[in-house]
């Protein structure tokens, strides 16, 4: 097939996608690095748009949210790039939808776990780079409704995501590897203009046909710039419909927030790290690769603090089923937030960063030490000067005996074994909030600069 993609195009959609993380930090400057295909720096398609605060309010609270990447690609089960990676032709790789039937409200699974995991919002993909529609796309065959499913999915996902109490939040893919139009819309003015004004027009319908819709996640915005995608308009009219809705920044213009990818980077406005449980999005049959809670909460950890959400992903099965791992790891992941939630929500960084096998955040002048190794019967932290006036176990309200040796702050008389899993938290109340001040930290800075210095003179 012609429109099939092609290696090369394929390579520069790579080097597209790792282009977004240069794209994220509306506001730090960042912002005037032109990527390949990007429009023009100007003030307006960087800007916040309108009433950004008021409607960023409830994400900035919510913090944790579940990811959903499922559609054809799940069937294969070698994630959401199965039919380029493989060079599978179209017509071959459509016939897959003939084969998608997941069993009835799937989605319900889904929400009940993003639920018992502590998450707050669910972004489904509606329509991944495959081009299949999991909603009645009203221009085009090649959806769940019009093919073996028969039925709207992205429908049961709203419903479900309602039921539980969650927010509901639409993946949207602007690259499409089905539609010839979409493959020569860089060079042929008429097919481009019927592909954009498509996907303009089924964004209008996701944003019309299933009432409140509370985030749009925009992605694959290849190989078009934000003129050709007509960005700004494409958002004006997702406003128009949806005045509340919260927008990423994968469409070539700032939107409510950036999306790093795969990492955990803070960044001067909103953000939201977007990452995968195992190596995959999409359903990977044989990835093993399994973060493990503790990595979670560590992740957790870092984006509250740093100001950012964590967007974390399941790839069901073609069924509808999550793996089982991934459920494990998600309620352990929600067991130990809900016993532990002061320590999640409403933290800044710590001014106390070196321990062994322990981290730090503040809220006002409580310490939260979230212990990953537990030491046995005590703790010590260099450098804090000052005693606490009071110290407990997050989970249990348990006392916690503390005292001062000098410069180092000991936590003593502890259990043998940790009180709690993945992670311990001990939260110490100071009458000022504590500034570390120990050899680590004067030598530790120093040292890491001077390897800096050097390596830029070009050791290695
Ligand atoms: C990457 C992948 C894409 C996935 C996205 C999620 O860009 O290529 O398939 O949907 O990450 O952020």
């Amino acid at each position: 097939m012609s429109h099939i993609i092609s290696r090369r195009a394929y390579l520069q959609m790579l080097a597209v996608s790792a282009g977004w993380a240069a794209t994220r930090a509306v506001g730090s400057g960042q912002e005037a690095k032109e990527g390949k295909g990007m429009p023009a720096p100007t003030q307006s398609l960087y800007e916040r748009p309108p009433d950004h605060e008021r409607r960023m309010q409830w994400w900035r609270e919510a913090r944790f949210g579940m990811f959903i990447h499922w559609g054809l690609y799940s069937i294969l089960g070698r994630g959401e790039w199965a039919m380029v990676m493989e060079d599978i032709p179209v017509t071959e790789y459509e016939q897959l939808a003939k084969q998608f039937n997941p069993r009835p409200n799937a989605a319900r699974e889904w929400a009940r776990l993003a639920r018992q995991a502590g998450m707050k919002y669910m972004v489904m993909t509606t329509k991944h780079h495959d081009g299949f529609c999991l909603f009645d796309s009203k221009w085009t065959d090649y959806s769940a409704p019009k093919q073996a499913a028969g039925r709207d999915l992205v429908r049961e996902y709203v419903e479900a995501v309602r039921a539980e109490g969650l927010r509901v939040g639409f993946y949207f893919s602007l690259m499409d590897w089905h539609s010839a139009d979409w493959a020569v819309c860089q060079t042929d003015a008429a097919a481009r203009q019927r592909f954009v004004n498509r996907v303009h027009a089924e964004l209008r319908q996701l944003m019309t046909e299933y009432g409140k819709i509370d985030v749009l996640w925009y992605d694959g915005a290849y190989p078009l710039d934000a003129e050709g995608w007509r960005s700004p308009e494409m958002n004006a009219m997702v406003f128009e419909l949806q005045p509340d809705i919260v927008i990423n920044n994968r469409s070539w213009i700032a939107g409510d927030f950036s999306t790093p990818e795969q990492s955990i980077e803070a960044a001067k406005g909103d953000w939201e790290s977007c990452m995968t449980l195992n190596d995959h999005w999409g359903y990977g049959a044989a990835d093993d690769n399994w973060k493990s809670p503790r990595t979670l909460v560590s992740n957790l950890v870092k984006c509250s603090q740093d100001g950012g959400n964590y967007l974390l992903n399941i790839g069901p099965k073609a069924d509808g089923s999550v793996p089982e791992p991934s459920v494990r790891i998600l309620r352990t992941v929600g067991q130990w937030l809900e016993r532990n939630s002061p320590a999640f929500y409403g933290i800044t960084k710590a001014d106390i960063t070196y321990g062994d096998g322990v981290y730090f955040s503040r809220k006002g002048n409580e310490i939260y030490f979230y212990i990953h190794s537990w030491p046995g019967s005590s703790l010590t932290i260099g450098g804090i000067r000052e005693q606490p006036k009071s110290a407990k176990f997050l989970a249990s309200g348990r006392e916690v005996k503390a005292q001062l040796n000098g410069s180092r702050l000991v936590f003593t008389d502890l259990p043998l074994t940790a009180p709690d899993n993945p992670v311990t938290v001990i939260v110490a109340e100071f009458a000022t909030a504590p500034v570390q001040d120990s050899a680590a930290v004067r030598i530790v800075e120093p040292f890491l600069k001077l390897i800096h210095e050097q390596k830029a003179k070009g050791w290695s």
